[in-house]
């Protein structure tokens, strides 16, 4: 993203990587289980081998149910081996808790995530501020391991839980003028130390949007959970979206407002920096980033001795589902 002066985290309150790795014990069993999982039909997500000393998340009393009975979904995950959860809750991008990947773990443990509403506006017959959890209990959680694409050019394989975003929209009933949706994370400079940084070179709150057939995708999910867990702080608790073929920049965190709209919504990263950050973001190799190159991704885990670097495929390996919404579209001028 954009090289900025760091915030106001002083550098010796942010725990060494050290440390984090003396912690770090990969869960080798996780393959076997995520690959026993994609045979059969839907079934009850396995609990995954999570570090004992790495904090997990059971998230509010209504929803652990339901996460215990989420069902894994044949259809849309990936074979391919999810990162340790140790990546996938340390490596982060949360700019309102910091902008260095470690801050978001440090600084968002804390984070007030229930009770949580969600104002559902716009073109819908049903408006209203809502409970989260009247918002998701209506609809089956599904698990997705998705492969989740940075710009910044690394990548990681999570499995998620949620709902798809259209079974969501669906139930406010979007009118015949809906043609984007707009998504806005909370603003609470008080919990989130990022919002009161003067060096900031996002406006708050982080915004983000997406055309109402991208939003109705069946790809398209508002998570509520990883790994078997709620979602942690960090990543976007209590509900986010997941986008898996575009940047990951377009996967909002911590959603307190959808609206559907008739005209394209602004978004936070294109208001920064419009010439870097399209309002698609579509994952492509061919289309670089104006400060480096897209053609390849680091694939976390990945070290300085071994980077694992693999090519990026278009839209980040999901054109048989997704590349017909860009049809007749010149994908460098639409980035
Ligand atoms: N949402 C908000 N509100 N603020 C952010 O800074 N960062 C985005 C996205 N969602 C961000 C956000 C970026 S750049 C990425 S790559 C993903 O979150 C990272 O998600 P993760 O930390 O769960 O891997």
């Amino acid at each position: 993203m954009l090289i900025k002066k760091p915030d106001l985290i002083p550098s010796s309150e942010i725990t060494p990587e050290s440390v984090y790795l003396q912690r770090r014990h990969f869960m080798r069993g996780i393959g076997g289980l995520i690959a026993g999982g994609m045979t059969g039909l839907a079934h009850a997500v396995p609990a995954y081998p999570l570090d004992a000393d790495l904090p997990q998340y059971p998230g509010p009393k209504w929803l652990q149910p339901k996460l215990r009975s989420s069902e894994r979904h044949t259809g849309y995950s990936t074979s391919e081996e999810p990162a340790p959860y140790f990546n996938a809750i340390t490596h982060n991008n949360f700019y309102e808790f910091g902008t260095a990947k470690k801050n978001p773990a440090k600084y968002a443990e804390n984070f007030k995530t229930d009770p949580w509403k969600v104002e559902i506006a716009g073109a819908v017959n049903k408006p209203g501020v809502y409970n989260l959890e009247d918002v998701i209990k209506p609809h089956m959680l599904e698990e997705r391991i998705y492969r989740l694409r940075c710009v910044e050019a690394w990548s990681m394989v999570i499995p998620w839980i949620g709902v798809p975003l259209a079974s969501v929209l669906q139930a406010f009933e979007p009118t015949s003028k809906a043609k984007y949706v707009a998504f806005t994370t909370l603003l609470d400079p008080e919990q989130m130390p990022g919002q009161r940084s003067y060096f900031s070179t996002i406006r708050w709150p982080y915004v983000e949007g997406l055309r109402l057939d991208e939003a109705m995708h069946p790809l398209t999910l508002l998570a509520v959970g990883l790994y078997g867990n709620a979602l942690p702080p960090q990543n976007g608790a209590p509900i986010r979206l997941v986008v898996p073929w575009k940047y990951g920049f377009k996967s909002i965190k911590s959603i307190v407002r959808i609206s559907l709209e008739e005209e394209m919504p602004p978004t936070s990263w294109n208001l920064t920096a419009p010439n870097e950050y399209g309002f698609y973001a579509n994952v492509n190799p061919e289309v670089d980033h104006p400060r480096w190159s897209q053609a390849s991704e680091r694939r976390l885990p990945s070290s300085l001795f071994d980077p694992n670097r693999i090519e990026t495929t278009m839209f980040n390996g999901y054109a048989e589902e997704v590349a017909s919404l860009y049809k007749g579209m010149d994908l460098t001028k639409w980035f």
